[in-house]
């Protein structure tokens, strides 16, 4: 499959049109960027690392019967994918407390929830991607109701099947972010990537982090993080 039109690149990753048109190539890059992109770095190989994890967990979706985008790896960096229109909300789901959450509660991180909590945030970087509230998000008609229903069942379902898949692979999955998208017939799709740039990801053992956060808030040795979490996934 060849790439053919750039149809869009974002912070973190191009999308390029093949010769059909159900399918396309995404191609990640080795950007680092945070806080709606005003934080950026380039970190070689990281691109690589996350075409990969993102390969593996998604292949792992997709057996365990939940729908995402993930056709195949085509090289280190690329993987072929389903074109998705997309919805413009994220998921975030959180096991523990972490990140926003911990601002918002005035909480420690770390400090677990009795149930996993699902938030819906609007895609607009000018608006710096906001919460929205279900309530909000119906009477803007961004979505229907049971769109928004189909997206939390997923959402739930992504959460149990990757919290144990890491769990067996000693890491805590604190908390992570999903986007949605329509196949051209009109099926709704886990899309985009899953990967320690979209999720928090700590090692059972220390609670050292092994995500994005090292990037964030300077802790070094992000790129270890990153093929620590690729190696272990693939085991
Ligand atoms: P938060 O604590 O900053 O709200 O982030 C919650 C989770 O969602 C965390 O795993 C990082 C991920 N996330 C993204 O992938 N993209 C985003 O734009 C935001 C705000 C969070």
């Amino acid at each position: 499959m060849e790439k053919l039109k750039l149809l869009y690149e974002g912070k973190a990753k191009r999308l390029y049109e093949t010769a059909d048109p159900d399918v396309m190539i995404m191609e990640f890059k080795d950007s680092l960027t945070a806080f709606d992109g005003t934080k950026r770095d380039e970190l070689l190989g990281k691109g690589e690392w996350n075409n990969q994890i993102s390969a593996v967990v998604f292949e792992y979706l997709n057996g365990r019967g939940i729908p995402t985008h993930f056709l195949k790896l085509l090289s280190p960096r690329e993987s072929l994918v389903k074109r998705l229109k997309m919805v413009p909300l994220e998921l975030v789901c959180r096991n523990l407390i972490a990140g926003s959450m911990a601002k918002r509660t005035g909480l420690p991180e770390g400090t677990p929830f009795k149930r996993p909590v699902i938030e819906f945030h609007f895609k607009a970087d000018e608006l710096h991607d906001p919460l929205y509230t279900e309530d909000l998000i119906l009477a803007l008609e961004i979505v229907t109701e049971d769109e928004l229903k189909n997206m939390r069942e997923i959402g739930s379902e992504v959460n149990e099947t990757l919290r144990a898949f890491m769990d067996e692979r000693d890491i805590l999955l604190v908390d992570f972010k999903l986007e949605f998208g329509y196949t051209n017939d009109g099926k709704l799709v886990v899309g985009d990537e899953i990967t320690p740039d979209t999720c928090r990801l700590w090692n059972k053992l220390d609670m050292q982090k092994l995500d994005k956060d090292r990037f964030r808030r300077d802790l070094g040795d992000v790129a270890e993080a990153y093929q620590d979490v690729l190696s272990r996934v693939r085991k």
